[in-house]
């Protein structure tokens, strides 16, 4: 690990944002760690978690947690959070795969996954965070009927999405191949990352799926 790196990585475990024995907060993020019954929603994927960080800004009534593999990336949202005394976004560094060891049967109200990696080979297929053995998942941690948001700028991830989604038995509420090129556009898909404005800078399509697992 570069030095930079490590320094971030030990700053960021003093962060009294960043969770640091998250197994033990599974089926008690209201009560011990948001001390709300507010609805509690994930980023997953998060980076520098500048999408749940606007989520967060924009929506004070709701819990939001972000959720990434790379410490270096959560440092950045995490110390922005601090900052700007965020106090409804916390975070955790974990792999998704591993997500129902860290949030009990129903206890996620709605999802978001922004600019999630393509993984473009298709014998990486299953890296996907839109492949079934991830929306699997994904169902049981979240409530009936609760929404996971993607967004990305990839075609090939898209239209997998839609066909994993439709194998899995989930329901497709909202596809959009070019949300910009919409009149009208919910609030909550407006929000750009650095990834969504590079990908806009280069003329891509950003492309939006709201479903349902239940
Ligand atoms: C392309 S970046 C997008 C970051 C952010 N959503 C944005 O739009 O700025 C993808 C992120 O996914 C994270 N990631 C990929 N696979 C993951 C996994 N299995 N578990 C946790 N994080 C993962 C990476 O660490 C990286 O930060």
């Amino acid at each position: 690990m570069a030095k930079r790196k490590r320094e971030h990585y030990a700053e960021l475990m003093s962060f009294d944002n960043v969770l640091k024995n998250p197994p033990e907060m599974r089926g008690k993020w209201r009560e011990s760690v948001f001390k709300n019954m507010r609805p509690v929603v994930a980023e997953l994927a998060c980076g520098k978690a500048e999408y749940a960080l606007a989520l967060a800004r924009r929506f004070p009534e709701n819990n939001y947690i972000g959720v990434d593999k790379k410490g270096a990336r959560l440092w950045s949202g995490a110390k922005t959070a601090i900052e700007e005394n965020i106090t409804n976004l916390f975070f955790l560094m974990i792999l998704i795969q591993e997500i129902t060891d860290y949030f009990a049967e129903k206890e996620v109200d709605e999802l978001f996954i922004t600019f999630p990696d393509p993984y473009p080979k298709s014998r990486h297929a299953k890296h996907r965070l839109t492949s079934i053995n991830f929306l699997e998942k994904y169902r049981k941690i979240l409530k009936r009927g609760a929404s996971i948001h993607l967004k990305t700028d990839d075609a090939v991830l898209y239209e997998y999405s839609i066909n994993q989604i439709m194998e899995f038995g989930g329901n497709i509420h909202e596809s959009i191949d070019d949300i910009y090129s919409l009149q009208q556009i919910d609030e909550i898909i407006t929000f750009k990352t650095t990834y969504e404005k590079r990908h806009l800078a280069l003329g891509r399509r950003i492309r939006y799926l709201r479903f349902t697992l239940s």
